[in-house]
């Protein structure tokens, strides 16, 4: 029987080999071109079913298999150093071994590794950490904490909490939710479907027809010629208060936004825009949820991106660096508007029957509560500012490079669009993979920064010091004189 299994087993995986290597040849080819791969690994071919991760490259290339982290540093199993330039995942802001957040791990474990949070028994950390939340977040005075295990997580919740609301004051029509396009607000059912790269609905029956999107506010990428940002700013609003008219305001419950957007590319707001935004939204009693998985806890120079810019939400999703991303935590902030109706509204039901096994859970949030504290003590946030102008400028010194488009970022955030003429309508052929060019030779020489197409972001630990700041940006500027140099190439040989 076992033989039988693992003669299946083999044949399949080989059929789904051969089917996906005629599926992206091309980018086979690439990929050969351009990868960085270490020796063997004794990965390839493993039997994970990778995040994000195309089948080809589980087949046909070890995978960067890290070991250990330090700092603003993580090291493969062959010992090589990396700097992290995206902290992991935009989240581990404390760099990778900070041992007072692995001691508030172990402390809760030998206490009570866990316990759970429904039918009104709960743990000590978990109400410390709501506490504490609402104590810092002072954009507006918030309500309730409801915890989750990530952003995803925190924006399902979001969707069903907003219904729930609606249905509570007797609006049964007003459920849709707007979101922009380029947004990125995680990847379960209804998260994906806020979430406005395309990518991530291709082969998932997604957006869900309750989703609606609107512009990205890209002001280099979309604004008009001659169009100035204030009035980029005001043709948005325009054309988002259209849509709601279209739909009818009656139907629209909710507008998500990052503050920043993260994953579509390290977006700004453009000049007046959340103002003009929130308007609108107030004129149609639309709630604003703040998507804040990215921008929280010092990533963008304020303390919340709420802060910044001057975003007044109802509901509020938090995760990563809630807990430097040691244990997995998300929450939501609600309005106490909101949890008022959600209280009475459970009253009239008999229950919230909403959440997780591991909602507030007791570990998370002891290593949560002790970041919290970290970020104050150490002042993240004047940390941040401290030291977001060097790695800004470092960055952006390098705008006129022939095949960079824009530079943009603030705080300890960047973005990077790498284009042909410094035009937005002259991408780069999709098949020179001009962006994963650029993305290995940062490998090659010792730096992790996060790919996505042509566009280039980095968000480094929060913790990172001047002189790492300095070598991440001459561990770029050596990536791009590199790509640069094989862009020359490629338009000799077009
Ligand atoms: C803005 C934003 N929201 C939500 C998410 C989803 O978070 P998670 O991956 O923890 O589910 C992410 C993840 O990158 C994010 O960047």
């Amino acid at each position: 029987m076992f033989i039988v299994n693992h003669l299946l087993r083999s044949t399949l995986r080989s059929q789904s080999i051969a089917a996906s290597r005629r599926a992206s040849h091309k980018y086979i080819i690439m990929s050969s071109l351009y990868s960085t791969q270490a020796e063997d690994t004794g990965f390839k071919g493993h039997d994970m079913l990778a995040p994000f991760t195309t089948g080809w490259q589980c087949t046909n290339e070890n995978p960067l298999v890290i070991e250990r982290s330090e700092g603003s540093y993580v090291y493969d199993t062959n010992g090589r150093k990396y700097l992290d330039s995206l902290a992991g995942l935009w989240c581990t802001s404390l760099g990778g071994n900070e041992p007072r957040l692995v001691a508030a791990a172990i402390k809760q474990l030998n206490t009570l590794p866990f316990y759970h949070s429904y039918w009104n028994r709960t743990t000590r950390p978990a109400l410390d950490l709501a506490k504490e939340l609402l104590e810092m977040f002072t954009a507006r005075k918030m309500g309730k904490v409801f915890f989750t295990n990530s952003g995803s997580e925190a924006n399902d919740s979001q969707v069903k909490l907003v219904w729930y609301y609606n249905n509570a004051l007797g609006r049964p029509k007003k459920k849709k939710f707007i979101a922009r396009s380029k947004a990125f607000h995680g990847t379960t059912l209804i998260a994906s479907s806020l979430t406005g790269i395309t990518g991530g609905h291709q082969g998932f029956d997604i957006p869900a027809p309750f989703v609606l999107h609107t512009d990205c506010p890209h002001y280099w990428r979309y604004h008009l010629p001659g169009e100035t940002e204030e009035e980029f700013s005001t043709r948005l609003a325009k054309r988002l208060e259209d849509l709601i008219l279209k739909e009818g305001p009656e139907t629209i419950a909710a507008f998500i936004a990052e503050p920043v957007m993260g994953a579509g590319g390290v977006i700004l707001p453009p000049t007046t825009y959340f103002e003009k935004i929130q308007a609108v939204l107030n004129k149609y009693d639309i709630l604003f949820v703040a998507d804040e998985v990215i921008c929280a806890f010092g990533r963008v120079g304020t303390m919340f991106g709420c802060d910044k810019y001057n975003i007044k939400p109802d509901l509020v999703s938090l995760a990563k660096a809630l807990s430097s991303a040691y244990m997995p935590i998300g929450a939501v902030l609600l309005s106490p508007e909101i949890s008022d109706v959600i209280h009475s509204q459970s009253n009239k039901l008999g229950s919230f029957s909403h959440g997780f096994t591991y909602s507030g859970h007791p570990t998370a949030c002891a290593v949560a509560l002790e970041t919290l504290k970290i970020y104050k003590e150490r002042n993240i946030v004047e940390q941040v500012n401290r030291i977001s102008q060097r790695f800004q400028d470092g960055i952006k010194a390098f705008s006129d490079s022939p095949i960079i488009g824009e530079i943009r970022g603030t705080g300890l955030i960047s973005g990077t669009d790498l284009v042909d003429n410094k035009s937005p309508n002259d991408p780069f052929p999709p098949e020179w993979g001009v962006g994963s060019y650029f993305v290995a030779e940062c490998r090659k020489n010792g730096l992790v920064v996060r790919p996505g197409g042509d566009t280039i972001t980095m968000a480094p630990p929060l913790i990172i010091t001047p002189q790492e700041v300095d070598e991440l940006i001459s561990m770029y500027g050596k990536a791009l004189k590199a790509t640069e140099e094989r862009v020359k190439e490629l338009k000799a040989q077009r």
